[in-house]
């Protein structure tokens, strides 16, 4: 499939090449279908918001009208939320957070998710562009395949006093971060209460993946995240596939993801494609 969609693009921008000096040309969408869904605007084919949009069921994004304004999720997902969609073959989406906070007298507080799970059938969380990471001063997470037990890795954080902390650094005082593996299609992220006393100046421990650009570190963070219930995280989806692309040799890493088009894109195609054969 991602060589079919590689070999499509490809031939689209050929195209373009042929008629006009601008890559915009690649993303035409079908003609009759919606390409806005709230703030997610000029979706690019393959993506599509109904299913005749769109090159297969895995690249439909459901666009709920119940928001105002209205949200666009992955797939028939309700909780995946697309954020952009680049033709790079990365699409950025929203994955909720873990969270596990402590009154004061130790109890724990209830309704706040300790270990979620995402779930993708087709599209491979990128180990480029994402860090697991967990922040809290008194904390251990971890981050697991589903249903698999071929991976798991994860990180501690700890912090005796805010004097420690150093904004900007996720190296295990207050935040701490690491890989994950290439090709990693669904996961589950457990925090892990850690040492015996929870500082009151940090109640909660935070896991999640992460665009590692989309998220800066606060000593603010200690609190609560600073509110923030869902982050970025960038998934792939032209590459991870077994028998296709694979990511090692692909120049676009050295690409600026969601920024403007331009010609080096092409290359990176080519590249692709002779690699697909
Ligand atoms: C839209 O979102 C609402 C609220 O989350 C949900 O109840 C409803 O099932 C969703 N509709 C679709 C088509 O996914
Ligand atoms: C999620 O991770 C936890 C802790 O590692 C594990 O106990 C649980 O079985 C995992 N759940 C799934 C569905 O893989
Ligand atoms: C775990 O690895 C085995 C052997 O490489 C593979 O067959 C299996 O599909 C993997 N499991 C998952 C959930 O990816
Ligand atoms: C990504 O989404 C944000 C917010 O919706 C928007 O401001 C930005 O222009 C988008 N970027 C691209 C490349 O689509």
């Amino acid at each position: 499939m991602a060589c079919r969609l590689i070999l499509l693009l490809r031939l689209t921008l050929f195209a373009a090449i042929s008629t006009a000096p601008k890559i915009a040309a690649v993303d035409q969408p079908m003609s009759g279908c919606a390409t806005e869904c709230g703030e997610l605007r000029d979706i690019p084919f393959p993506f599509g918001i109904s299913p005749q949009c769109c090159l297969d069921s895995s690249f439909l994004i459901t666009c709920n009208t119940t928001f105002s304004p209205p949200k666009p999720f992955l797939g028939k997902s309700t909780t995946i939320e697309v954020h952009n969609v680049s033709l790079d073959g990365l699409i950025r989406i929203y994955v909720v957070v873990a969270r596990n906070c402590y009154y004061q007298s130790g109890t724990r507080i209830e309704g706040m998710s300790k270990n979620p799970q995402l779930r993708l059938s087709k599209f491979a969380i990128s180990n480029i562009y994402n860090k697991f990471t967990a922040v809290g001063c008194a904390t251990a997470a971890t981050i697991q395949e589903i249903g698999g037990q071929n991976y798991s890795t994860g990180c501690i954080s700890q912090c005796r006093n805010l004097k420690n902390v150093v904004d900007g650094s996720c190296s295990g005082v207050g935040c701490c971060q690491s890989s994950i593996p290439k090709g990693m299609r669904s996961s589950n992220f457990t925090l892990i209460p850690f040492g015996t006393k929870v500082p009151k100046f940090a109640p909660c421990s935070h896991a999640f993946v992460v665009e590692e650009k989309g998220f800066k570190f606060s000593s603010l963070d200690l609190k609560d995240l600073r509110g923030k219930m869902h982050v970025p995280v960038v998934l792939d989806y032209a590459v991870g596939e077994e028998s296709c692309a694979e990511a090692q040799y692909n120049p676009r890493y050295k690409h600026e993801p969601f920024g403007a088009a331009d010609w080096k894109f092409l290359g990176i195609l080519d590249v692709a494609e002779e690699k697909a054969h």
